[in-house]
């Protein structure tokens, strides 16, 4: 009985150290866990604040790339206003400019005019006068008849120069009474019906109604050239302050016919037009053919004291 008490003794004390090896080494293998743990939880935190620094440094560093984009885009729009201006100024200056050549060339085509017509029509008719004075024998046999048509044709190509170097009418009688002469000449030229309807005239400006003039020169032969038209009419009126004019044929109407490489009539109206302040399009008819519509504006570039805006009736 004792044996078994011992055997039974023994066993408990090895069941024991067991246990208490078990306890030992599951304590051990906690503390291990848990160093791991702490370890683990250590890095992530480390991990954690490096990507954070991370972030924080591509943060600052967009920042200050988006203010450098901003400071660039502030200096190229600076310098974009700066070049707009500067190109805004040489427009103007351009423009100035291309007003005072065109005022140059109608002075000087006036002064040609003038000097066409009193020195070279002027003696002319004095060569004419004298021939008319001279009996028939003082031209040697069948040579009078020549002289005549000779000096004729002298003084209707004087008359011609004149008139194409300065419209004929303009100055005296104004714009309605030229631009009804120039429609004459050309229906006797070409057969077409040309009709003027203008109204207000003598609230433009000399240089407009020139200008007018001398778009509708360039139009007419268009007319004529291009439009294989039966009947051109000429308009104009005044609509908020402004100079409202038409030049519209009944013919093909543009585009249909390919434009001549170089061509520069069109472009000559528009920059006339640009020129005085004023807009001019050449667009197709409502019922076909071709309208120049201009539109010209009345204060802007009037002249109250430009006599030639108001000619003698
Ligand atoms: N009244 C019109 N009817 C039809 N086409 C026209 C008319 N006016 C101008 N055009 C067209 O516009 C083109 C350009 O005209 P323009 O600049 O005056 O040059 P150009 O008369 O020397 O050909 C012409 O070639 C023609 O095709
Ligand atoms: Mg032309």
């Amino acid at each position: 009985m004792d044996r078994i008490r011992v055997l039974f003794d023994q066993l408990d004390l090895q069941q024991a150290t067991r246990i208490n090896d078990y306890t030992a080494q599951v304590a051990r293998a906690r503390a291990r866990a848990d160093l791991w743990a702490s370890v683990a939880a250590g890095c992530a935190t480390l991990l954690l604040l490096a990507a954070l620094l991370l972030l924080l440094r591509e943060h600052l560093r967009r920042l200050r790339l988006a203010q450098a984009l901003q400071e660039a885009n502030t200096g190229l729009d600076r310098e974009v206003a700066a070049r707009t201006a500067e190109l805004a100024q040489a427009n103007a200056r351009l423009a100035r400019f291309a007003l005072e050549e065109n005022r140059a060339v109608e002075a000087e085509r006036r002064r040609l005019a003038r000097e066409v017509h009193d020195q070279i029509g002027q003696v002319f008719t004095a060569i004419q006068l004298i021939c008319a004075s001279l009996p028939a024998s003082a031209f040697p046999q069948g040579q009078a008849r020549g002289l005549e048509r000779a000096l004729e044709l002298g003084i209707q190509s004087t008359r011609r120069i004149t008139a194409e170097l300065r419209p004929p009418l303009l100055d005296d009688l104004g714009l309605l009474a030229a631009l009804q002469h120039l429609a004459q000449q050309m229906s006797a030229v070409s057969g077409l019906k040309a009709e003027v309807d203008l109204a207000q005239a003598q609230r433009l400006s000399a240089e407009q109604a020139l200008a007018l003039y001398r778009v509708t020169q360039e139009a007419l032969t268009n007319v004529q050239r291009h439009a294989g038209a039966q009947q051109v009419r000429i308009r104009g009126e005044v609509v908020d302050e402004a100079y409202r004019y038409e030049i519209a044929d009944d013919g093909v109407g543009p585009g249909i016919e390919p434009t001549r490489p170089g061509a520069l009539g069109l472009t000559g109206m528009r920059e006339r037009v640009a020129l005085l302040g004023g807009r001019c399009s050449i667009e197709a008819g409502a019922t076909g053919g071709t309208r120049v519509c201009i539109v010209l504006p009345l204060s802007a570039t009037s002249d109250p004291d430009d006599d030639h805006a108001h000619p003698a009736s």
